[in-house]
């Protein structure tokens, strides 16, 4: 089985097997980077995000500075047509640096490659750039002093969407209490900064319930129409 049927099949996504089956890249993708290097050295390229680094680096606002290893402040391409936003860190992402590593950060990869991207095609932060102690649920006010630096860095990145993943990310995002369900997948795409946000299940959520994956699925597909034709139908 080739690459792509495999995280299709993660993705619980029966197709149609082509003769030419193999990697599909979504058209329009931004420049490939090397996921190896220091997540902090690609921001160090580029001058507004290295300013916006070192704000999170002494950022005070709220006590997670004093529990994290280290801010996880976001890595990926800029700038670049997908953005990925996660709630916050884990704590294998806090001893990195780099969001999304370990198990929910390969589920992310699948979701990804089940319509054409690469993880290094896109680029992928998090509302939170500091874990919170125990993986616990982020607090309402830890987002709102983060949201900054997530707006900030969607200025720079200029996604042409925005893929949510959580409640966390959509509702510090689109500044809403609505639910998730009520902001998947539910008439035109809101925006953020001008920029269309879908949202979807966590992966960390679809691991645990691999039977939302297909519904997952629907949300991801719409991300891909909107990057290529500019609308979800
Ligand atoms: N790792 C991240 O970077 N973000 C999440 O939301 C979960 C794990």
């Amino acid at each position: 089985m080739d690459t792509r049927s495999r995280y299709l099949q993660e993705m619980g996504i029966t197709q149609w097997v082509r003769r030419d089956a193999g990697f599909h890249p979504a058209p329009g993708i931004g420049a490939a980077q090397d996921l190896n290097t220091d997540a902090n050295d690609l921001i160090q390229n580029d001058q507004l995000l290295a300013d916006l680094l070192t704000q999170v680096e002494t950022c005070r606002q709220c006590d997670l500075y004093r529990t994290r290893y280290m801010p996880v402040f976001g890595v990926g391409p800029v700038p670049a047509n997908l953005m990925i936003v996660g709630e916050a860190p884990s704590a294998e992402d806090d001893r990195q640096g780099i969001p999304f590593v370990g198990r929910v950060g390969q589920l992310l990869d699948a979701m990804l490659l089940s319509i054409g991207f690469r993880r290094e095609d896109v680029y992928v932060a998090n509302a939170l750039k500091c874990r919170p102690p125990d993986d616990r649920d982020p607090f309402a006010e830890e987002l709102t002093h983060c949201n900054p630096f997530l707006l900030q860095q969607i200025e720079r990145i200029q996604p042409k969407v925005i893929l949510a993943l959580g409640k966390a990310a959509v509702q510090s995002l689109l500044d809403t209490n609505e639910s998730l369900d009520q902001l998947r997948n539910t008439g035109p795409a809101r925006e953020v900064a001008g920029v269309s946000v879908i949202a979807t299940y966590h992966p960390a959520y679809l691991l645990q319930s691999p039977g939302a994956k297909s519904e997952s699925w629907k949300d991801l597909y719409r991300a891909r129409q909107l990057l290529i034709n500019g609308s979800s139908s």
